[in-house]
């Protein structure tokens, strides 16, 4: 069980030097908040006193995640139930809240749906970046953190890749809204009034060590670890592993596990960095993983050596859209946000186990 004593929970004194400047924040607000990494970035960007506004549509979300915020902050999080396809309603929000700058995470999130409803994914990924961007900048944002991916490198020869590997075609729809998204983003910032960070994820997992949130979609989840503790909860039958016969040491794909605690951080020191001008450029761009490639079996192996338990799983074939394997270099975010990952992949299992659990109590 966590314990509130543990000291990865807490910053280092380092960052603790450098969130003092984030008292000079004054509002943010945080698109996709009910989502997954919105949800923790809020409790991070609270933490450092910051006042958050949140918007989701609630399409894969429930607003009562934020309780689970509020009882980790003991602060309120003021809500929109708002479609950022909505220009109308967008606009409105942000002229009432007027925030200092916006982290914009709603987003569809999924590599196999995304190649069965294209459309939609470039209908919704595209049409609420553009409005929010344009709202933001109308309203006087200073600040624009983007929800990117590793997926916009598309399948790289060779990994580590940095901020400077050159982009491949997109393996998915999903990736080709994020390679778009970056690039209407490049296109616009210099007319916004805004600075811009694009923070390039590469796989988000694990949930706060509190137990208190975690990954709750209400669609099914796609996502290997979501997709690991559900089938160690009974919820599935068994895993599949998509293919066992691509070009890696186990024969299936090599990922970078990064814990959604660690990220959440890194959105509070991408948004100091812009708001507090240490920026010389209009964009900057980061990769956030921790920089070890894990093999989907690898990953299935940490489960069972975190929790003691066995995991039913069968090999099925390749899924469509995926890329052979890639991991990252992040030493620009370590250098320039001052960003220092603090969890593994058996930490990830651990909290991601721990939320399933806990999530199924009631
Ligand atoms: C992709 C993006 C990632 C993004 C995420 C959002 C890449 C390289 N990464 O992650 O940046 O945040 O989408 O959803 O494009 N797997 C199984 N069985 C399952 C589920 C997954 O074997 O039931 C395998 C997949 O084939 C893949 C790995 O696990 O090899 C990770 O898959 P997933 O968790 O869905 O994330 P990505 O598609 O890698």
């Amino acid at each position: 069980m966590f314990d509130l004593r543990d000291i990865r929970f807490f910053r280092t004194a380092k960052y603790s030097i450098i969130a003092s400047n984030f008292t000079q924040i004054m509002k943010i607000l945080v698109t996709g908040g009910t989502g997954y990494i919105g949800s923790h970035t809020i409790v991070d960007l609270q933490t450092h006193g910051i006042e958050v506004i949140s918007a989701d549509n609630g399409i894969n979300s429930e607003a009562s995640v934020l309780e689970g915020v509020e009882a980790l902050t003991h602060k309120k999080v003021k809500h929109y139930n708002i479609d950022l396809c909505d220009s109308a309603a967008t606009r409105k929000m942000f002229e009432a809240e007027k925030p200092d700058g916006v982290i914009h995470f709603a987003a569809l999130k999924a590599v196999g749906e995304s190649m069965e409803i294209p459309l939609e994914y470039f209908r919704n990924n595209l049409l609420s970046l553009i409005n929010t961007m344009d709202a933001a900048a109308q309203n006087g944002c200073k600040a624009f953190v983007f929800s990117s991916s590793c997926t916009v490198y598309g399948n790289v020869e060779k990994s580590p890749v940095t901020e400077d590997t050159p982009l491949q075609p997109a393996a998915s729809a999903y990736g080709r809204t994020k390679q778009m998204g970056e690039t209407i983003i490049m296109d616009a910032i210099a007319k916004t009034g805004m600075k811009a960070a694009l923070l390039r994820y590469f796989n988000p997992a694990g949930a706060h060590p509190s137990g208190l949130i975690g990954e709750s979609p209400r669609q099914t989840p796609q996502n290997l670890v979501p997709v690991i503790t559900e089938t160690a909860i009974g919820k599935r039958a068994s895993l599949q592993v998509f293919g066992n016969d691509y070009p890696t040491r186990d024969g299936s794909c090599i990922r970078d596990f990064v814990h959604v605690c660690d990220l959440a951080a890194a959105h509070t020191l991408a948004m100091d960095y812009l708001i507090n001008n240490r920026s010389e450029d209009l964009i900057s761009i980061f990769n956030l993983g921790i920089g070890q490639g894990v093999t989907v079996l690898e990953a299935i192996a940490a489960f069972e050596s975190t929790t003691g338990m066995k995991l039913n799983y069968s090999i099925t074939a390749r899924r469509e859209g995926d890329v052979v394997a890639i991991y990252s270099d992040y030493t620009k975010a370590q250098k320039v946000l001052n960003w220092n990952p603090k969890y593994n992949i058996e930490d990830i299992m651990k909290t991601a186990w721990q939320w399933e659990v806990n999530r199924n109590k009631n």
